[in-house]
């Protein structure tokens, strides 16, 4: 069992990749949390958490899923963490590890996959070649992780923490709070009035009014799909992400 939050396709791509090769199913975070499922037979196989790195940390949902998750537990279980990011994760793993203590839910392994960075209010998009080869680097990375959980292999993989974790973290993270108001979005007339961003936020925080989306509520997680799926680019986040781009992972 996989369970994986995703914005723009990356974790979505590799929790399936991984499920794929470990003979497990994935499972999209937020289905399972709009539809109530807490409840999975875990007990013979690994279980999994594929999640991308915010403000060198977690998306704030997952602290919510992890205390209602009530899963069957073999004798010996094998729990493990992939974070995806577009730099570095600073102290993201070790974020989740308390998650875990403090629900007294068990974890094992910790591993992290430098893939495509969909931060656009701060960072460009990569030319297209680029992402082709971060996403042939990233695949190369999520099989030798594969080949990891498959041993069972206990402990933190983590290669990309990148300088100072644990500071960083702590600066930084905090301001994840204030960024995921909804009052930075915006809509420029380029919108059709198409409904794709309401249909497919995670958070169902969209709604449309006069043919144009609105954000009903005061945070989203921030995870900017509607930004990046937007067929006419007509939603921006501050001042810069208009000239960014747009990603959605290729690979799906
Ligand atoms: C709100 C937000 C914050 C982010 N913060 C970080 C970060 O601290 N470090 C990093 O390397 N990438 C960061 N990223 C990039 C994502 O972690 C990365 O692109 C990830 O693979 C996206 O996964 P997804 O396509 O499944 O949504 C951030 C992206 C978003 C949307």
């Amino acid at each position: 069992m996989i369970f994986y939050f995703s914005g723009t396709g990356n974790c979505r791509y590799a929790a399936e990749k991984l499920a794929h090769r470990l003979g497990v199913d994935a499972i999209d975070m937020m289905d399972a949390i709009r539809h109530r499922r807490y409840a999975y037979d875990c007990r013979k196989e690994p279980v999994g958490f594929v999640l991308p790195t915010y403000y060198w940390g977690l998306p704030i949902q997952v602290a919510g899923f992890l205390t209602r998750l009530a899963c069957q537990w073999g004798k010996k279980p094998y729990v493990f963490l992939v974070l995806t990011c577009g730099q570095s994760t600073g102290d993201a793993g070790n974020m989740f590890a308390q998650w875990m203590k403090e629900r007294a839910l068990p974890f094992s392994a910790t591993f992290a996959v430098k893939m495509v960075d969909n931060y656009v209010p701060l960072f460009a998009v990569p030319p297209k070649e680029e992402i082709v080869r971060l996403l042939e680097e990233a695949d190369v990375a999520l099989d030798e992780v594969a080949a990891q959980i498959l041993r069972q292999e206990c402990g933190d993989f983590n290669q990309l923490k990148g300088r100072a974790p644990k500071l960083i973290t702590k600066t930084i993270y905090p301001f994840y709070r204030h960024r995921r108001k909804t009052r930075h979005f915006a809509v420029s007339d380029d919108c059709i009035g198409c409904g794709r961003c309401q249909r497919e936020c995670p958070a169902k925080t969209i709604g449309m009014e006069d043919g144009k989306p609105v954000w009903k509520k005061p945070q989203c997680i921030l995870c900017l799909h509607c930004l990046h799926a937007c067929p006419t680019h007509a939603i921006s986040y501050g001042s810069r992400s208009k000239k960014h781009g747009q990603y959605m992972n290729p690979n799906l």
